[in-house]
């Protein structure tokens, strides 16, 4: 696998691959990699001749007083997997080739980057979508992969894509989970023995909630019930939601929605979400 810092040498691999007529995958990553992420490259070998893997800690999707200090870096273990993986390259940007002195750039994605996590980490979805912009135009792959878990995340950057007519498919893969249900995070290694027991709170109280709303069952109950879940668990609840799954939008049961949590155990934010099949009126 070759690893690559300077846009120089990215600019240089990507036109011999282009040359070559082969179709490009891109998977941008945080690094800290896990399961999860391999699932990401996985896919992307499906789709693609040439598999792209970027790593950047992007500090513009971190707010003041959040993880970025401490957010995990593992370039050595990180290297090492991706090579088992059969990745051709690496891209590893550092801070100042992504935001050179002075820049004033900042893409801003209105409507699915508003509720939710949005509302939770004020500016957080304008990092995210600023820097994916930046890797798309980086890279300009043919196809780009994003794991469902951050659920509002792939909503912003398939509307990005849209709006700026990018020619790339966004590929959205199912969430990984551990084998108790825990959806696979670079965040989880925060948490302690005793979190980390607690944490299949989450998933299972929006198995619960999702169950009883696609039985037609009252929903607004349903996650209030799931509130009081998490927080007899030990969690601090930002919100459970649910919404409609395309737009993120107002629900309606007529349509596939999606139920959406974010909650902090300890000093470790953890989000999920979970399919909701439309109810059967019948
Ligand atoms: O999901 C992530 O790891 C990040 O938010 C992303 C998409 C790589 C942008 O920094």
């Amino acid at each position: 696998m070759q690893t690559i810092r300077e846009l120089s040498m990215l600019r240089e691999t990507i036109a011999s691959w282009r040359g070559a007529g082969e179709r490009i995958a891109l998977v941008p990553t945080m690094g800290a990699l896990h399961d999860g992420h391999m699932a990401l490259v996985e896919a992307a070998r499906r789709q693609a001749a040439r598999v792209m893997v970027s790593i950047f800690v992007n500090p513009m999707q971190f707010g003041a007083g959040e993880d970025l200090a401490r957010y995990p870096r593992r370039e050595a273990a990180d290297t090492r997997m991706l090579t088992a993986a059969g990745v051709d390259a690496l891209w590893l940007p550092d801070v100042e080739t992504m935001y050179p002195a002075g820049f004033a750039t900042t893409i801003s994605v209105a409507g699915v980057s508003e509720g939710l996590d949005g509302a939770a980490r004020p500016g957080h979805f304008d990092g995210v979508a600023t820097v994916v912009a930046k890797l798309f135009h980086q890279v300009a792959p043919d196809v780009a992969l994003f794991g469902e878990k951050d659920y509002q995340q792939l909503a912003v950057i398939r509307r990005l894509t849209s709006d700026l007519n990018l020619d790339i498919e966004i590929v959205g893969i199912g969430t990984q989970r551990d084998d108790d249900g825990l959806a696979l995070s670079s965040r989880n290694i925060y948490l302690l023995p005793e979190e980390r027991q607690a944490a299949v709170a989450l998933p299972r109280a929006l198995g619960v909630a999702a169950a009883t709303i696609e039985r037609g069952g009252d929903a607004a109950a349903a996650l209030a019930q799931a509130r009081t879940t998490l927080t007899n668990a030990g969690f601090v609840v930002d919100y459970v939601e649910l919404v409609d799954a395309e737009t993120l939008g107002v629900p309606s049961p007529a349509r596939p929605m999606r139920l959406l949590a974010a909650a902090k155990l300890g000093t470790t934010r953890l989000i999920d979400n979970i399919a909701v099949a439309p109810v059967d009126e019948g």
